[in-house]
């Protein structure tokens, strides 16, 4: 069971269990760094000293990663299914919409600030979900989440979710972190409660570009008022 054994004080050791258990080749890889927060730790890879080539969040139950060519199948299993009516661009019709998307995240990730920052859910070894931080500008970030359906109702996207909003404010630095959902939306929603997020704005409506279906919209924020508590 992947991260199972992780303690607060981790050695170089546990790191390579880690990778290793996560199907890393530990030959080329220096481990530079490790931080853990509460129970997220943020683990950076460079590959031959050079450019952070991975960023993974674990959380209590799952792993959070950028997403790569070889998540094409699983991305596409939730990213194309039909019954999703409530994301802007998806479904994806084909897999070469969800492959562009995972071609333009990955080139995303190799800026040294990327725009939007694309990680998959793994969960009991499978990537099950997908959950982003898009820096909006001054010291705003939005997340958005999709949980492939076999998997909903585990407490999965508020996990994942939690996780993420603790990196931007952590290791980002945000400010604040928004999300917004269409107003019938109640799972997502629910995720935003969950994760202490409050509700900013009732009165606004989106357009789906697909469709052209009109709806209502919500805006929820969370802000870092770990900053002011001194806890960054
Ligand atoms: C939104 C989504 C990511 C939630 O994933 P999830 O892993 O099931 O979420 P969680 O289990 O952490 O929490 C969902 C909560 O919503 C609740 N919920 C689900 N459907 C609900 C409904 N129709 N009405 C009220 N509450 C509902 C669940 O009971 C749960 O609350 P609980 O833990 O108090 O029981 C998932 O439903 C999904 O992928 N939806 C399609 C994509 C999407 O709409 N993404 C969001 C775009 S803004």
């Amino acid at each position: 069971m992947l991260g199972a054994n992780f303690k607060r004080q981790f050695d170089a050791e546990t790191y390579e269990k880690f990778f290793a258990g996560m199907g890393y080749e530990k030959t080329g890889y220096e481990i530079v760094c490790g931080r853990m927060s509460c129970d997220v730790a943020v683990i950076e890879v460079r590959k031959n000293q050079g450019k952070i080539v991975e960023k993974i969040i674990k959380a209590e139950r799952m792993i959070l990663r950028p997403v790569q060519e070889s998540d094409l199948e699983a991305v596409h299993e939730y990213a194309g299914d039909k019954e999703i009516t409530m994301m802007m661009f998806l479904p994806n019709e084909t897999k070469e919409e969800t492959e562009k998307f995972i071609g333009d995240s990955i080139a995303d990730w190799k800026n040294e600030n990327p725009h939007d920052r694309e990680f998959v859910i793994v969960y009991e070894g499978k990537v099950i979900g997908g959950i982003d931080l898009e820096n909006c500008g001054d010291g705003t970030f939005e997340i958005g989440w999709i949980v492939n359906k076999k998997y909903r109702g585990l407490g999965i996207a508020s996990e994942a979710a939690s996780a993420l909003v603790d990196y931007g404010f952590k290791e980002l630095g945000a400010k604040k972190i928004i999300a917004h959902c269409d107003s019938k939306n109640k799972a997502s929603e629910k995720v935003m409660v969950k994760i202490g997020m409050k509700l900013k704005d009732d009165k606004e409506t989106r357009v789906y570009p697909k469709t052209g279906v009109v709806s209502g919209e919500y805006l929820y924020e969370l802000e870092n008022n770990r900053e002011k508590h001194g806890e960054n």
